[in-house]
Formats: C-alpha cells, structure tokens, sequence
C-alpha cells in the first residue's frame, strides 16, 4: 500500500493500515444523468479523485446499485493502493424478502454467491473486508449458516477479513462473539447511542469502521438543513445542536466540518467512510482530516453541551 501522507491506523488488528477518512462508495450507486445523480463518467472520476487524494479505504455493498460495477471499471487496475471492504446477505440468491426484517439472508449459499458475485463485479481475486449487512443478530447468524460460510471463506483467501455491520441491540452480542475482524457503526455527533460500544468493540480486538460520520450532510449549511434520511429527524437534529449551543464551539468551521471532526476525533475509531458524490466535498472531507482531532477541551465541551442538550452517549438512539 503506497503511503499517501494521510493519517492512517491499523484497523483492529488486521495489519491492514487504513486512512483515518475512507470513503462511502453509496452515493456512486446512481447511473441517472439526472440532477445530483452520478453518471459512470462521473463515478470513475470520483473514484479516482478519491485514490489520488490518498484514501485507502473504499466500502461498498451488493445493495448499493452500481456502486461494485463502478469500482471493478474504474480501479481494478489500481487494487493494491486500496483496502476493498463490501458487504454480504443482501439478497442475491433469495428474491427480495430474505429472512431478517431488511430482506437480508444469511445462509451460507446467500453468503458464498454475494462473495462471488463482488470478486466477479471488483474485477479482483480478494476481498479484504466482508461485513455482514443489515445489522443481523447473532442467533440469526448461527441458526441460518451464514457465520460459519464466511469464516469458511476467510480461511479460503478470498475474503481476508471478516465483520459486521451493526447496530441497536445486535451490535453488543456480535462483539462479544469475538470472531470478528472489525464492525461497522453509526456514529455522529447527532448520533451517540454508539460511543462507548465503539471503545468496546476497539478494546476486544476488533477494528472500527464509522458510517454516517458526516451526520449525512445534514448539518451542512449548503443544505440547509434539507436532509430527511438521518435516523433521527431532521428536527429532532436541528434542536439538539442548537439548544447544545454548538455553533459557539465552531471557532470559524462549517458546521459540516465541526461534525466530521467530532467524529475523527473519536480516540476508538479507525476509519470514517464519508459518502459523497462531490469531489469539492472530498476535498472538504480531507482539510478536515488534516486538521486531526478536535482540541481536547473543545472535544469535552462539545460532548458536556450534548449531554445537557439530551442526546448522551450510552442512549439507544438506534
Ligand atoms: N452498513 C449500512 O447499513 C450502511 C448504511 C448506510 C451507509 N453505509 C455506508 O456508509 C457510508 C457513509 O454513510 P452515509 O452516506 O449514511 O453517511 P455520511 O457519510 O455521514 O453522509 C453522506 C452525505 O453527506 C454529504 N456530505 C459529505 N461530505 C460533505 C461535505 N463536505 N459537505 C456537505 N455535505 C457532505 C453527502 O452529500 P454530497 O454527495 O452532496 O457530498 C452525502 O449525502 C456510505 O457511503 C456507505 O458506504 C452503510
């Protein structure tokens, strides 16, 4: 892996050093030409904007559209500058439906076909990260097969590491397992049920991966506070950082900037994969990350406002 002068740190104890940023390959799911949509033209630029600005860590799934195609045309000749995570049990030999809630289905056909069928999309013979997608619980995984097919397929090669993605109550009992490689985690300011599982899981071994770190542009002024798909409300956000008082922390940075740095400044997480269909908003993303973690009494003050303002750490906010 070819060091790109971004902070990096070893996800868990996988050996695999991975930028402090990565990045969220969702919002290249659209092949529409219509406005805020990302062509293929588009998809192979931002995806190469995102390897030349020294992110190393790309995350994608079987259920993000075109988003595994895109990466396969755009940088199957660049794989070794990047560290591929994707997910698995999303419906790919069980029509839509499957067998948890989201219409996922982890058994172990379902699981060795989303593998084959991403090693056949990336236009690779490896997967460094396989995660298990839609957040399963543990006896879901046991009673269907799927734990086992993936463990199976790490020791075959093809899947280097395994993980998780999870949240609520099924994220505790997959950590506690202790199989797995690394978890991926909902977390932003606005989002705080999971700061403390995050320490958790980085304690028992197991590497940290941050989705919805940038609080989904939500926060960002450009926006206008116009973004609906956060789990929780729009208002519900709007009113946490205002009665926080957060604005008198920003010291001159964008709200968007101030909440993606709360998040880096996690002393537990490994890497924040930021979606973005912007490569302005990729460049953004980095002087963030450049910055490193917020000062420590900012930080604390950020998370005592909070607190007050009703949005702790340890609630189960989903
Ligand atoms: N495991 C799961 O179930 C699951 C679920 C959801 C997502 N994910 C993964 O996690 C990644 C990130 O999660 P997410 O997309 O939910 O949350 P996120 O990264 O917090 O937010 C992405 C949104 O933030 C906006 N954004 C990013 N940088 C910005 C900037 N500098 N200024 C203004 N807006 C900015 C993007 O809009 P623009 O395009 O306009 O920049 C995009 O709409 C996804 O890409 C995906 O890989 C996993």
């Amino acid at each position: 892996m070819v060091d790109t002068g971004l902070p990096t740190r070893e996800l868990g104890q996988t050996g695999m050093p991975v930028t402090r940023l990565g990045y969220g390959a969702v919002e290249i799911r659209w092949a529409r030409p219509e406005a805020r949509r990302v062509t293929d033209t588009f998809a192979g630029e931002l995806l190469n904007a995102v390897l030349d600005a020294g992110i190393n860590f790309i995350d994608t799934s079987p259920d993000y559209g075109n988003s595994e195609e895109m990466i396969g045309r755009w940088l199957a000749g660049r794989r070794s500058e990047y560290f591929l995570a994707t997910k698995a049990g999303c419906p790919v030999t069980v029509p839509a439906g499957g067998n948890d809630r989201a219409g996922h289905a982890y058994t172990a056909e379902n699981i060795n076909a989303a593998v084959e069928q991403s090693l056949r999309r990336m236009r690779t013979d490896y997967l460094d990260l396989v995660q298990f997608h839609g957040a399963p619980s543990k006896a879901n995984l046991a009673e269907h097969g799927g734990l086992d097919a993936l463990r199976a397929l790490k020791t075959s090669g093809k899947v280097r590491f395994i993980g998780a993605s999870a949240f609520g109550a099924n994220l505790r009992p997959l950590v506690d397992l202790g199989v797995f490689d690394a978890f991926q985690i909902p977390y932003s300011l606005l989002q705080r049920a999971h700061e403390t599982d995050i320490s958790q899981a980085r304690r028992g071994g197991a590497g940290t991966v941050i989705r919805g770190g940038a609080a989904r542009g939500i926060t960002s002024e450009e926006k206008q506070w116009s973004v609906t798909s956060l789990p929780v409300s729009e208002e519900a956000s709007r009113s946490t950082w205002e009665r926080a008082r957060l604005d008198e922390l920003l010291d001159g940075a964008t709200r968007m900037a101030f909440t993606l740095r709360y998040t880096l400044s996690h002393p537990d997480m490994d890497t924040a994969i930021v979606g973005t269909s912007q490569i302005a908003h990729l460049h953004d993303n980095i002087a963030v990350l450049r910055q490193g973690p917020l000062p420590a009494d900012v930080y604390a003050e950020a998370k005592r406002r909070l607190d007050a303002a009703g949005n702790p750490a340890a609630d189960d906010q989903g």
